[in-house]
């Protein structure tokens, strides 16, 4: 918290997040577009494919927001089911109409489930997913243990998350880019520049990968590994029950 009882510049809290994508939810695929270049299609499939889904895989996408992951899902790792949460239905209910249009072979379906508090039975999953969400979370740990309770033996967490570029150069260039671009193009875009100017501020305080997957160990998950894509500016971090 800041002096003034605010949030601190990144830093998640319920109220705050749930605020911030309500609001943005009409632009959001938008902004992601202009904003990454169209990357972001990259790194999603790039997820699937380091997922290693098969046509029995039973998966749960956290915190899915307009289901870009869930639909990369379906289209190329055509697991058996996915079932696409998140704790804001304006998001979801734009994924639910990309759904609508696909008649691939998984079956898709869509719940508002809160990340840190999931309503699903022990085991009920073979692979949980979240893009984009984990630095949004206030208490990662009840996420890492609500995963850990609904994941099969032997399933697997696999995080697509903004992180650190190990390159200097890159990390000063990048976080210019995020400086300078993201509140400037989400005020344009939204007129809500502090919701865009938190997302900056939270893929800069988020931890970085070594951090992350110690956080992932220490909570139980075993056979944590990540990789960079982009020079490390997002990485995959797979870490297993
Ligand atoms: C940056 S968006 C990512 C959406 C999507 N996964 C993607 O790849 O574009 C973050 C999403 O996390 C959701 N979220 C944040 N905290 C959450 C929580 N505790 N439980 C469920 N969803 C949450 C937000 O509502 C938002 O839709």
């Amino acid at each position: 918290m800041s002096e003034d009882g605010k949030p601190a510049p990144g830093v998640p809290t319920t109220d705050r997040v749930k605020g911030i994508f309500t609001r943005i939810a009409p632009a959001y695929d938008l902004f992601n577009i202009l904003s990454s270049f169209g990357i972001d299609r990259l790194w999603r499939r790039s997820t699937v494919r380091l997922a290693r889904v098969d046509d029995r895989s039973v998966v749960l996408d956290l915190a899915a927001g307009t289901g870009d992951l869930t639909m990369a899902f379906a289209r190329l790792g055509k697991p058996a089911s996915i079932l696409s949460t998140d704790f804001v239905p304006e998001m979801l209910n734009v994924g639910e109409r990309k759904a609508a249009a696909y008649d691939g072979p998984t079956k898709i379906e869509f719940e508002v489930a809160d990340a840190q508090d999931l309503p699903f039975d022990d085991g009920r999953f073979d692979i949980a997913t979240v893009a984009f969400g984990v630095r949004n979370l206030p208490d990662r740990s009840a996420n890492f243990r609500e995963v850990r309770r609904v994941l099969k033996p032997g399933g697997r967490y696999v995080i697509l998350e903004f992180t650190r570029p190990p390159n200097p150069l890159v990390r000063w260039l990048y976080h210019r880019y995020l400086h300078a671009v993201i509140p400037a193009l989400g005020g344009l875009l939204t007129g809500d520049r502090p919701s865009f100017q938190y997302l900056n501020d939270s893929i800069r305080a988020f931890p970085p990968q070594l951090a992350l997957a110690s956080e992932l160990r220490a909570a139980g998950f075993t056979r944590v590994a990540w990789h960079n894509l982009t020079f490390g500016i997002v990485a995959v971090h797979i870490a297993e029950v």
